[in-house]
């Protein structure tokens, strides 16, 4: 099949080069100059596991664009994958979303065969028929369900092992209404064998941020147990070990620690909070999930000032920065509250992260330009005996940390064993 894609961030791209994998070819769109050329030469404008290689591979299967005509005139389908920001108030901002769709709606008109729209961006429950529909119907003149189709098909994919979870997806769900667009989107998803899950349109859109939700909830669930571990002397590990076993909770997304960051729970858990709120509901557990995710990474300084009661002056090193391993990815990364904090207490920083050290200095020039930065762990190892792990990149479990004083956000073993000190968050 024929597919263009609106959009080449990571959601976008993987997804395209996932279909272009499965046999279609695939046309990117984006506004981006840089990133069009990159696709085109076949470099991945992102780090995302796979991707060069699988890009390397199907050279000649897609390629990308600025022009919207050209890509939905010579595709049969068109995925919009444009992000979707937190505004300052945690609503959604569409603005992209109504560009893609304005664009979209244009060149339909001139479109003889049936096109279907799939909206794959996160977009809260209503958005596709309440706000894509319409402009689509507006710039096109034609009708929704007769003369084009649309659907929504939300994205579970994981940073890192995003291509994987493309392929091997837990479940795909597809929201569609009308016969024709279906049909399109079981072909299309057919070589995929997992659960395949047909609702409306705006189930699909909440099924997607009840999944996010239900993630932070649990993760904010076991970290509030987990400071009362901590303070008892239990191992939460052990615990959320033993409580996973039951079939109905799972023991998959239960690791405690500093909580969690990204590019999807912190803006989809905002925004689901905002909905509610204007819906005049008062979603209060949602609320405390946040709370408590905002209050963990504090933990870690709390339990470094039980050893050092005054930071003024000293040095900390930070091991650490992306919000999760294998990834360069720092948007809302609990290292910046963490540095945040420390600065705050007049420590000298010292950091060190394999992939993400020049996207935190860009993103938090507040404390990203205040801070220090070191060629290797082993470098901030030597720099000072005092240590941060935020983040559980794999080499930091290599490290030698004897004679450290070693406040551990992520349980990386080897800490836990060598350190002179040895503090986990939560456990
Ligand atoms: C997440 C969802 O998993 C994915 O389905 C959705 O489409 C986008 O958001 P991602 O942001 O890539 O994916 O990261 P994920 O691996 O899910 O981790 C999110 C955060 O939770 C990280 O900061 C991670 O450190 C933290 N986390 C995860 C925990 O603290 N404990 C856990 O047990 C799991």
């Amino acid at each position: 099949m024929k597919v263009s894609v609106i959009g080449s961030g990571y959601v976008g791209l993987v997804t395209g080069m996932g279909f272009v994998k499965l046999g279609n070819e695939v046309i990117f769109v984006d506004v981006d100059e840089k990133k069009i050329n990159m696709i085109s030469n076949s470099q991945p404008p992102i780090y995302e596991e796979g991707l060069a290689e699988l890009m390397e591979e199907f050279k000649g299967k897609y390629y990308a664009t600025r022009d919207y005509r050209e890509a939905i005139l010579n595709s049969d389908v068109t995925f919009i994958a444009v992000g979707t920001p937190s505004r300052e108030d945690g609503s959604i901002d569409l603005t992209y979303v109504k560009q893609a769709s304005r664009e979209i709606g244009k060149i339909l008109k001139e479109k003889d065969s049936y096109h279907v729209v799939v909206v794959k961006s996160t977009v809260l429950p209503g958005t596709t028929e309440g706000v894509v529909k319409p402009i689509l119907e507006e710039e096109s003149g034609k009708k929704a369900f007769q003369d084009f189709g649309l659907a929504m098909n939300p994205e579970f994919l994981r940073e890192g092992v995003a291509l994987e979870d493309f392929l091997n997806p837990d479940r795909i769900v597809i929201g569609v209404i009308d016969k024709q667009t279906r049909k399109v989107l079981e072909e299309l998803y057919a070589l995929i064998s997992a659960p395949k899950l047909f609702t409306d349109i705006k189930t699909a859109e909440m099924i997607k941020y009840a999944s996010n939700a239900f993630l932070a909830t649990k993760i904010s669930f076991a970290n509030e147990i987990g400071n009362v571990c901590k303070k008892l002397g239990i191992d939460s590990w052990k615990v959320f070990e033993g409580v996973g076993l039951d079939h109905r909770i799972s023991p998959h997304f239960f690791r405690t620690g500093i909580g969690w960051g990204g590019s999807c729970f912190p803006k989809d858990t905002r925004a689901l909070i905002r909905k509610a709120e204007d819906l005049g509901e008062d979603p209060i557990i949602l609320k405390a999930v946040v709370e408590v995710n905002e209050r963990q990474p504090l933990k870690l300084i709390e339990l470094l000032k039980k050893h050092i009661p005054e930071l003024r002056g000293r040095t900390v090193g930070v091991l650490g920065l992306a919000f999760k391993p294998n990834t360069d990815d720092v948007r809302e990364t609990r290292a910046y509250v963490v540095v945040k904090k420390l600065l705050a207490e007049g420590a000298r920083v010292i950091a060190y992260d394999p992939q993400a050290m020049e996207n935190f200095k860009r993103a938090y020039p507040d404390v990203g330009e205040r801070i220090e930065y070191a060629d290797s762990a082993t470098d901030v190892l030597k720099a000072t005996d005092i240590v941060l792990i935020v983040t559980e990149w794999s080499e930091f479990e290599e490290l030698d940390y004897s004679g450290k004083i070693v406040i551990d956000g992520r349980r990386v073993r080897k800490a836990e064993e060598t350190a002179r000190v040895y503090e986990g968050v939560c456990w």
